[in-house]
């Protein structure tokens, strides 16, 4: 099973190598838009589900009794709508104890606080018998229906065959809010990969994160469990998005996320040398490369080869562990964050503790607080050269890069092209080289900057978003 996985990993790399030219041909797509190969209808949904996304809800919508925000978008906002922030929610309960497990405190509003309140007197606030409080920072969707078709098969294959001893995965088995019945499947969104589908994960938050109950979640959170405080603030029928199936709040919120399209990478994925460094040193043990999605329910998202730098698997983090247990994760474990987009990301890990700086700063900070299964990976990072560490943060900065996009802001402008024009080249019998700088302009990775470039270029122009 380990040889195929390689064997499969390989197989991508040379299509890839071979096919680069086929493959270049599209521009990749802005963080934030629908996924390429989209059908009317779909984009439809889609636009639909960003307005649903973006609203912002009051009281009378069904907002609260206790909530943290009042739209998605407001913490999901970086670099784009659906994206990530440094936005964050507090966990808490209290920590195991001799025979004691650890207590979620579910009957005091654990384990997540809400933190504002249509009206004061039901103001929510971490009890005093919590020992343990986490802050988790809010992690990005774009590209998440991507992630949710990736087969289980393929995630359980991960986790009973690492590709290395030094690191052992676990698939978090759970249960999808919209088929509580049903057989049990691989969570893969949420810090400890707690949930496996973009319309469970759209439930769970319009309730947890706003107080919208719905058909998957239908009861209101009690402020810190005091049912009779919540009878006289909820003054809303519940489910109070009660639209029919398909048409629901969640089911848009689910359109939206499940359609955004793959955050772009460029250089493309297995051309630059901090790449084959990354490898090396064990971070693709974990941030795994390369996954083909299975069925989905739209062709755009089936059988596609995508690169989010994870394994959706929880790992063992040592003292980088939050202390809270969800599900199946437990105290220490994390599931492994999707780098995918990382260069826009300026608050790292969980609850934001690497947050100032620049990136190679904050990329070097991240690595320095792996431990436990990744330490090896981490003493591994640390012993390469200053050059050569310069060179796997190159690699992290094309994660969220498009073509053209030479001060990476996520569009393709006129500022850009200002650093463009002294990139070009004409036709030239150089050989692609990713890690030099004109490769930015280099789309159809041919060696040069020539004008089948800037036709691509133009057709791309976005302007300023
Ligand atoms: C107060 C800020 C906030 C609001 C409002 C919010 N989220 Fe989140 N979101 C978070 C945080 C924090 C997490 C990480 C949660 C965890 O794992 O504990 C998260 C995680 C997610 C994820 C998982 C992403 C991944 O890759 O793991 C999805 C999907 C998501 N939220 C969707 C939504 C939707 C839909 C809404 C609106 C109903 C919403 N969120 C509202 C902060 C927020
Ligand atoms: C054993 C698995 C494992 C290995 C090996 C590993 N990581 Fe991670 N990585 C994780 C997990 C789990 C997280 C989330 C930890 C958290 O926030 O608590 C993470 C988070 C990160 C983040 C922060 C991302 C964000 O959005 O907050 C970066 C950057 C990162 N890893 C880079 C690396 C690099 C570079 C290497 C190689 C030197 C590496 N990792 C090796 C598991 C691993």
């Amino acid at each position: 099973m380990k040889t195929k996985l390689i064997t499969s990993t390989s197989l991508v790399v040379a299509a890839l190598v071979t096919g680069s030219i086929a493959q270049a041909q599209e521009l990749q797509v802005r963080m934030g838009e629908p996924a390429h190969g989209l059908t009317a209808a779909e984009l439809n949904r889609f636009a639909l589900g960003k307005t649903q996304f973006k609203r912002q809800f009051n009281a009378a919508d069904g907002l609260g009794p206790i909530f943290n925000d009042d739209s998605c978008a407001t913490c999901h906002s970086t670099p784009a709508i659906g994206g990530a922030s440094n936005k964050f929610v507090t966990r808490f309960g209290k920590a195991a104890n001799g025979p004691n497990p650890f207590d979620a405190l579910d009957s005091l509003g654990g384990s997540l606080l809400q933190v504002q309140a249509i009206d004061p007197n039901v103001q929510e606030f971490v009890p005093p018998q919590a020992d343990v409080t986490a802050s988790r920072v809010t992690p990005s969707a774009i590209g998440a229906g991507f992630v949710q078709a990736i087969p289980d098969a393929t995630l359980l294959a991960l986790a009973a065959n690492p590709p290395s001893p030094n690191v052992s995965g676990i698939a978090h088995m759970v249960t999808k809010l919209e088929d509580p019945l049903g057989p049990q499947v691989v969570g893969r969104f949420g810090w400890k990969a707690q949930v496996a589908t973009m319309l469970t994960f759209s439930g769970d938050a319009g309730l947890m994160e706003m107080g919208i109950t719905n058909h998957l979640v239908p009861t209101e959170q009690a402020p810190n469990g005091n049912g009779a405080l919540l009878a006289v603030f909820d003054t809303v029928a519940d489910p109070e998005d009660n639209a029919p199936v398909g048409q629901r709040i969640i089911d848009r919120w689910d359109d939206f996320q499940r359609l955004l399209a793959v955050p772009p990478q460029w250089p493309p994925q297995g051309t630059m040398s901090g790449e084959v460094l990354f490898n090396q040193v064990g971070c693709a043990d974990c941030h795994v490369t390369t996954f083909v999605t299975g069925a989905a329910p739209e062709a755009a998202l089936s059988g596609k080869v995508i690169h989010p730098y994870s394994d959706f698997l929880l790992h063992d983090m040592g003292s980088l562990g939050d202390g809270i247990v969800q599900g199946q994760g437990t105290e220490k474990e994390m599931r492994t964050s999707a780098l995918w987009g990382v260069r826009f990301r300026n608050v790292l890990l969980h609850d934001g503790r690497v947050n100032s700086g620049s990136f190679s700063t904050l990329i070097n900070q991240a690595v320095g607080f792996h431990d436990g299964e990744a330490a090896a990976s981490r003493n591994a990072y640390q012993a390469l050269s200053p050059a050569d560490q310069a060179k796997v943060v190159a690699f992290l900065d094309s994660l969220g890069r498009l073509e053209f996009d030479v001060d990476g802001d996520n569009d393709r402008d006129d500022i850009d092209w200002f650093f463009l024009k002294p990139l070009f080249t004409g036709p030239a019998a150089g050989s692609f080289n990713a890690d030099a700088a004109g490769t930015i302009g280099d789309s159809d990775l041919d060696g040069d900057f020539d004008l089948a470039d800037f036709g691509r270029y133009q057709r791309g122009f976005t302007g300023q978003p």
